[in-house]
């Protein structure tokens, strides 16, 4: 009996094997994510943020006034993916923000990988009072490569 369950159980994880493996390669359709590849992107992105951003941004994502922007409700954090992910290629400086000035400098993040990228502008787009559709790495690569 014990060993029929072993067979039950080995086949099982074989068939388990090979339906993954046979999983065809994800359609890059920007705006299609599935909601546990959501939810894993939002998990990694607020680890990304609490590493990368939190210094400046804040916890609540409040900034510091007149020298680091707030993130909430902010209409380049919700609006356009590719000027929002240009921000995060490229840094800024100097750029008034809804009539207010910082003084800081938003540091480029183009060390981190498109899939972090992703994942830490997708925590933003969805936190701080923000709800807006996800960033995918396929997206930021398209930026990346378009400059
Ligand atoms: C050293 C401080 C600093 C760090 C670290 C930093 N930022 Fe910034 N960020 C700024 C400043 C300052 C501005 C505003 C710059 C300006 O006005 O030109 C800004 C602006 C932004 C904006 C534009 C906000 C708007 O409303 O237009 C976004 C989005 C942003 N940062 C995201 C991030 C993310 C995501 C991270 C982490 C990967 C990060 N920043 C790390 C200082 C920082």
């Amino acid at each position: 009996m014990n060993k029929l369950k072993i067979v039950v159980l080995l086949t099982a994880t074989s068939v388990g094997a090979m339906a993954q493996t046979k999983k065809p390669a994800p359609k890059l359709k920007a705006n299609t994510v599935s909601a546990s590849a959501l939810r894993s992107s939002l998990e990694r992105g607020k680890e990304m943020y609490a590493t990368y951003c939190v210094t400046c941004h804040q916890t609540d994502g409040g900034g510091v006034p007149n020298l680091n922007a707030p993130l909430i409700k902010s209409s380049n954090v919700v609006g356009d993916k590719k000027k929002l992910i240009n921000i995060l290629l490229k840094g800024m400086q100097g750029i008034d923000i809804d009539g207010e000035s910082y003084s800081n400098v938003m540091p480029s993040a183009s060390y981190l990988t498109d899939q972090q990228i992703a994942d830490v502008l997708t925590y933003i787009r969805n936190n701080f009072e923000n709800k807006a559709s996800a960033v995918t790495a396929a997206e930021v690569n398209l930026i990346r490569k378009s400059k």
